[in-house]
């Protein structure tokens, strides 16, 4: 675990499916802890079994692991972001907004689109937080695929920000996006500086068997 002599203050642990990314990051989150950091462990995975492993039951706020001082876990559910990502929305349309103007946002914040940046917007207030109290955040992420997704969106997001004044309907309000988009840039900044952010590749070793073909010699210029 050499990843842990000195150690950025955001480590994420990702990898394939099942190969280890919830033990290690568990391990090195504890280890941080018992080395006297204040540690945030983050599950980004709704199958997340970090609540199996350390005895608590994970929620969207951070929760205090007990026995392991300095060691607290959150978990990202997509779902639960989503619906305080739409309350956020309908309430910045403020009073003014009839029911019907409601129901048409709220239709609009339902889909795949609306889920994702509302992750992203949970996942982007860890990582700009430069004042929080947490010496090191480690992330226990989903298998790759969604994770690539994830670490890319501060990138898409802010280029997206950059360059569209019309917003789209899954969004909401871009107005109240815009106000993001500070947070988002410092989530950018935190992700690719290689002194804060370590990303820790889980594998498992696995023996290859070779077997001898015998190579036909051809000599292909005759
Ligand atoms: N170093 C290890 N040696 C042997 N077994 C291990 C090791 N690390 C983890 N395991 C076992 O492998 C299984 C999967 O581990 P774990 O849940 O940490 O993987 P994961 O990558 O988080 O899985 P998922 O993709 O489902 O979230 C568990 O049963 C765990 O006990
Ligand atoms: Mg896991």
């Amino acid at each position: 675990m050499h990843w842990l002599d000195q150690p950025q203050r955001f480590l994420f642990f990702t990898g394939k499916g099942g190969v280890g990314k919830t033990s290690l990051s568990a391990a090195s989150a504890i280890a941080l802890a018992d080395a006297g950091k204040r540690v945030l462990l983050v599950s980004t995975d709704a199958a997340s079994n970090l609540d199996e492993m350390l005895g608590i039951t994970l929620q969207n706020v951070p929760v205090l692991v007990p026995g392991v001082p300095g060691l607290a876990c959150i978990n990202i559910d997509p779902d639960v972001a989503t619906l305080a990502y739409r309350q956020r929305v309908i309430d910045h349309m403020g009073a003014a907004a009839s029911a019907a103007e409601k129901a048409a946002v709220t239709e609009q914040l339902s889909g795949a689109c609306t889920t994702e940046i509302a992750s992203f917007d949970e996942f982007s207030c860890l990582l700009a937080d430069a004042q929080s109290s947490y010496d090191h955040i480690v992330f226990d992420t989903a298998p790759s695929g969604h994770t690539l997704r994830l670490l890319s969106l501060p990138k898409a997001w802010s280029g997206f920000l950059a360059n569209n004044d019309q917003g789209a309907s899954c969004l909401g309000p871009h107005s109240g996006l815009k106000m993001q988009e500070a947070r988002f840039n410092q989530a950018l900044a935190a992700l690719s500086d290689p002194t804060r952010t370590a990303v820790i590749l889980v594998a498992r070793p696995e023996p290859v068997r070779c077997r001898k073909l015998p190579v036909p010699v051809r000599n292909y210029w005759r």
